[in-house]
């Protein structure tokens, strides 16, 4: 059976509860209807590359991933920490793709109860441990074998929630070996936001504009936390064609989508598609993939 949500935000903290204003992070009974709509609820086994289309909440797909493993060169002996794994999509690929072992941390219960049920599903929870906790407050001892513990952080369109960069970077480099990486991808600002961009940002995505980082500010903050070899690589032409054709796409299929969801989650996507192709078209806002190796 799914989960019915018994871990609690008190594992999580308030940020669990605000970041629920997001319409991309409440409907999350949509994973359940596309199981069952694809006949995989009550299957024995399910492939994780086959629930890629639905337990992603990053853009351009699984090449994403491929990249983070051929870059941080992981195997199996590899510990990998994902900083909001969502439903663990990208911790399950990570999996298959190098046997390498995961902790999969995400701030929201529910959506964390969902992960870990999918990767029961998939047989991989060896090799990926869901954890729910803020990366902010959670006591990084506790976190796998700890301090200086894992050979690579990886984190995709999470850190645009997380308004304090600095405390983030740090505990991501508190957490890394000495040479491990960190790979991630994230919002940067490129230049000035309008002030109805910032309140979308804020409304829509939970993303602070005035305090989203440029790309100086970004390295200056990866620099302090103790990070060299910064590649910064610019993904915003990259990610405004992929968001358009999301959004697209989405409205071509909207009597599928509503058929297996309903109209009500399909109008709550649709303002939040919408939403991120206004501010990538804006050009203000910027995509960056971040690779950078701990001292
Ligand atoms: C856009 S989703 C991306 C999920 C996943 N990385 C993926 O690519 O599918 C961002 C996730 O980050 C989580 N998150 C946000 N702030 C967090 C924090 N402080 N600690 C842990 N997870 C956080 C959210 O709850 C959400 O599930």
């Amino acid at each position: 059976m799914p989960p019915s949500n018994n871990t609690t935000t008190e594992d999580a903290g308030n940020n669990a509860h605000d970041i629920k204003t997001m319409k991309l992070y409440n409907n999350v009974d949509r994973i359940k209807n596309e199981l069952a709509s694809r006949g995989m609820l009550n299957s024995d086994f399910i492939d994780p590359m086959a629930l890629s289309d639905i337990d992603s909440m990053h853009y351009c797909g699984n090449s994403v991933i491929e990249d983070a493993v051929e870059t941080m060169k992981v195997d199996s002996t590899s510990k990998i920490l994902d900083i909001g794994s969502g439903f663990g999509g990208t911790s399950r690929v990570l999996a298959v793709a190098s046997k390498c072992n995961t902790i999969a941390l995400e701030l929201q219960p529910d959506i964390h109860e969902m992960a870990e049920y999918l990767t029961g599903r998939c047989n991989l929870s060896e090799l990926v441990h869901h954890k729910v906790g803020d990366i902010l407050t959670l006591d990084l001892n506790k976190l796998g074998d700890g301090l200086s513990s894992f050979d690579g952080v990886v984190s995709f369109l999470v850190f645009l929630h997380i308004a304090e960069k600095k405390l983030l970077l740090q505990n991501c480099a508190k957490v890394l070996k000495p040479g491990g990486f960190l790979f991630i991808e994230d919002y940067y600002r490129r230049s000035s936001f309008s002030a109805s961009e910032v309140e979308s940002l804020s409304n829509d995505l939970f993303c602070n504009g005035n305090e989203l980082p440029t790309r100086d500010v970004y390295i200056s903050h990866l620099e302090a936390s103790g990070f060299h070899n910064i590649n910064f690589i610019d993904k915003s032409s990259e990610w405004t064609t992929y968001v358009t054709e999301r959004l697209e796409k989405f409205i071509a299929n909207r009597e599928n989508f509503e058929n297996v969801h309903g109209e009500r989650t399909y109008l709550s996507l649709l303002h939040f598609y919408k939403a991120v192709v206004a501010l990538f078209t804006g050009q203000h806002l910027g995509g960056v993939r971040i690779v950078a190796e701990k001292h």
